[in-house]
């Protein structure tokens, strides 16, 4: 897609986020410290339904610990955080898990099980979850994720015969087989040359057009930011510094704001 064509739909999603107030996930001052080391500070993290934001920061920063919080592997020592309106405090382990499948997580260096084909590892997550599908229902849904990120031809090879890019965009399409309503892509492009890493920006921006998914990314990645951001923060001593649209973080006055968008 050319960039102005980009641009006209990001408008528009944005225009339709601005209109709606339902969050996909709030927190209200959230902390989280290991031992002596707080990584987070009373954090305010809003996400619109249907938005994709961008996280940026320096390494050690806590942006992956972030993440971490909204899918509750990691539990903030104070402040409140809702995911899908659900206050996460307050869920039973149950309830967890169940919100969970709605929260698809491409976690950093996300990778594929070297021992299963392309078909067992896409299929692994449907296997798992209570109200697990047929078996035909099962190959349906392998087939139309891999089609979706257009590796249906790889359905029966090892992981070991593919590129790096192809795996991520099964790593990817795997995350996707659970129909989530936010994504989670932590340094998605990371190690894919610049074309791949274009093509799976464009497969996150289609995700939220076509199946409406909201979604946080944590990025270094410029031209990833670019493409696929509505809206970033920028995180520094736990907490954001900036926020605002890509051009206008990118023309900011701030030179650490600023420094980020130079390669
Ligand atoms: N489970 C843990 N136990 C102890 N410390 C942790 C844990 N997870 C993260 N940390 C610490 O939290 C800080 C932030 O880590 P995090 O992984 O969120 O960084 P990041 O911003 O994602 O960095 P990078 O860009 O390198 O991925 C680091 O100092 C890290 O050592
Ligand atoms: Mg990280």
């Amino acid at each position: 897609m050319e960039r102005s064509a980009q641009e006209g739909k990001k408008d528009e999603i944005n225009r339709t986020t601005a209109n709606g107030n339902e969050k996909a996930v709030d927190s209200n001052s959230i902390s989280k410290s290991f031992g002596s080391n707080t990584v987070l500070k009373d954090i305010d993290l809003h996400l619109k339904k249907n938005e994709n934001l961008v996280v940026m920061g320096r390494s050690g920063s806590g942006k992956s610990v972030l993440l971490k919080c909204v899918v509750g592997l990691v539990t903030p020592d104070s402040g409140s955080l809702t995911v899908l309106g659900k206050d996460l405090q307050e869920l039973e382990d149950h309830e967890l898990n169940e919100l969970r499948r709605k929260v698809g997580y491409l976690f950093q260096g996300g990778a594929l099980y070297d021992a299963m084909t392309v078909r067992e590892n896409m299929a692994f997550p449907l296997k798992r979850i209570p109200d697990r599908p047929s078996k035909s229902e099962i190959q349906d849904k392998v087939e139309e994720a891999l089609d979706s990120v257009g590796l249906i031809e790889s359905i029966d090879k090892m992981p070991s015969e593919l590129s790096g890019g192809m795996k991520k965009r099964i790593a990817l399409a795997r995350t996707l087989i659970l129909e989530p309503e936010i994504m989670l892509y932590d340094e998605p492009t990371t190690g894919l040359d610049i074309i791949t890493s274009k093509e799976i920006s464009n497969l996150m921006l289609e995700m939220q057009e076509k199946h409406g998914i909201s979604s946080i990314t944590v990025t270094h990645d410029l031209s990833c930011a670019r493409i696929t951001s509505n809206r970033i923060c920028i995180l520094r001593d736990g907490n954001f510094i900036a926020e605002g649209k890509y051009e206008e973080l990118e023309n900011s006055e701030n030179k650490e704001v600023n420094s980020f968008f130079k390669n």
